[in-house]
């Protein structure tokens, strides 16, 4: 018996990172996965290891910034599967080295930020409510904040301000969602050794977590982190696979840091 037996898992940003693993798991524990990303060979090469172990998932490519991409991503899962009972959003891009501070972004960056991050869960929802609520079965969504959307950090403004408003969201959909029994829960990851970190302000080998240092993340000074160590994408997709899962049948707009006790100093 796996947790997601018989459901269908839409995951947004699922060619990567932590949408890569969830998407692994999500499969091991049974579900039908959608895997709907930007990236087009990364993507399909997950859906296609995922086949080759036997699951089942389809790739869909999407520019998640462009209007009408949303519609295209749902109707291409309800084509394939037919319903969607879980709804991952980790897609979500960094603000450039140069232009982390509000007043250096460029207008256009700002944009560009806001429409991926926030504008693109906005999009979503919008398109997946209504399947969700029409399908009259237990659901469950989950967002992608940022601790850095939790408390001040020089992280890139336009990105804290888009997830902010990712956790703002999570609390308001949960409330109107509630009553139809479709489940909102929002994680705020910590440092998570992804392609999203090293294409931004990083100088590390990802790829080798023991070569990821705490000091030589962000600027960030050692001893922030309690378990002093940074995340892999598998320990996020873990947290997403219990917040998406039956056993959470009682958890609704919780916003969860899971950044190893960062958020406690
Ligand atoms: N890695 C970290 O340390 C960290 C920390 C806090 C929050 N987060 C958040 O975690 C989530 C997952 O990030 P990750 O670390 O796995 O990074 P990642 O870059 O590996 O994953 C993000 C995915 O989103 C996709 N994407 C970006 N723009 C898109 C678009 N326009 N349309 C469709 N897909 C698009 C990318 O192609 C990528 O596969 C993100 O929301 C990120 O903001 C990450």
């Amino acid at each position: 018996m796996g947790r997601m037996d018989g459901k269908v898992a839409l995951i947004m940003g699922g060619a990567g990172g932590m949408g890569a693993a969830s998407a692994k798991l999500f499969s091991k524990e049974g579900a039908k996965v959608a895997i709907a990303d930007f990236k087009v060979n990364e993507g399909e090469a997950v859906a296609k290891e995922i086949n080759d172990n036997g699951g089942n998932a389809i790739f869909i490519g999407c520019d998640l910034s462009q209007r009408g991409a949303a519609a295209k991503v749902v109707k291409a899962t309800l084509d394939a599967f037919g319903e969607v009972n879980v709804y991952l959003h980790w897609a979500a891009i960094a603000v450039p080295a140069a232009e982390l501070k509000l007043w250096e972004c460029s207008r256009e960056t700002w944009d560009k930020i806001i429409a991926v991050n926030l504008t693109g869960v906005y999009e979503m929802v919008h398109e997946l409510a209504p399947v969700m609520i029409a399908q009259g079965k237990p659901g469950a969504m989950m967002l992608c904040g940022s601790i850095a959307g939790l408390w001040g950090w020089p992280m890139g403004d336009a990105y804290t301000a888009a997830k902010g408003g990712v956790i703002s969201l999570t609390r308001s959909l949960a409330t109107a969602l509630g009553k139809y029994n479709i489940r909102v829960n929002c994680i705020c990851p910590g440092c998570t050794a992804t392609p999203i970190v090293t294409g931004s302000t990083v100088d590390m080998d990802y790829h080798d977590l023991e070569k990821v240092t705490v000091s030589s993340s962000c600027g960030m000074p050692e001893g922030l982190i309690a378990l002093d160590r940074w995340a892999k994408a598998e320990e996020q997709a873990d947290v997403a696979l219990y917040l998406c899962s039956d056993e959470a049948s009682y958890v609704t707009g919780v916003v969860m840091p899971v950044d190893g006790g960062w958020t406690l100093v």
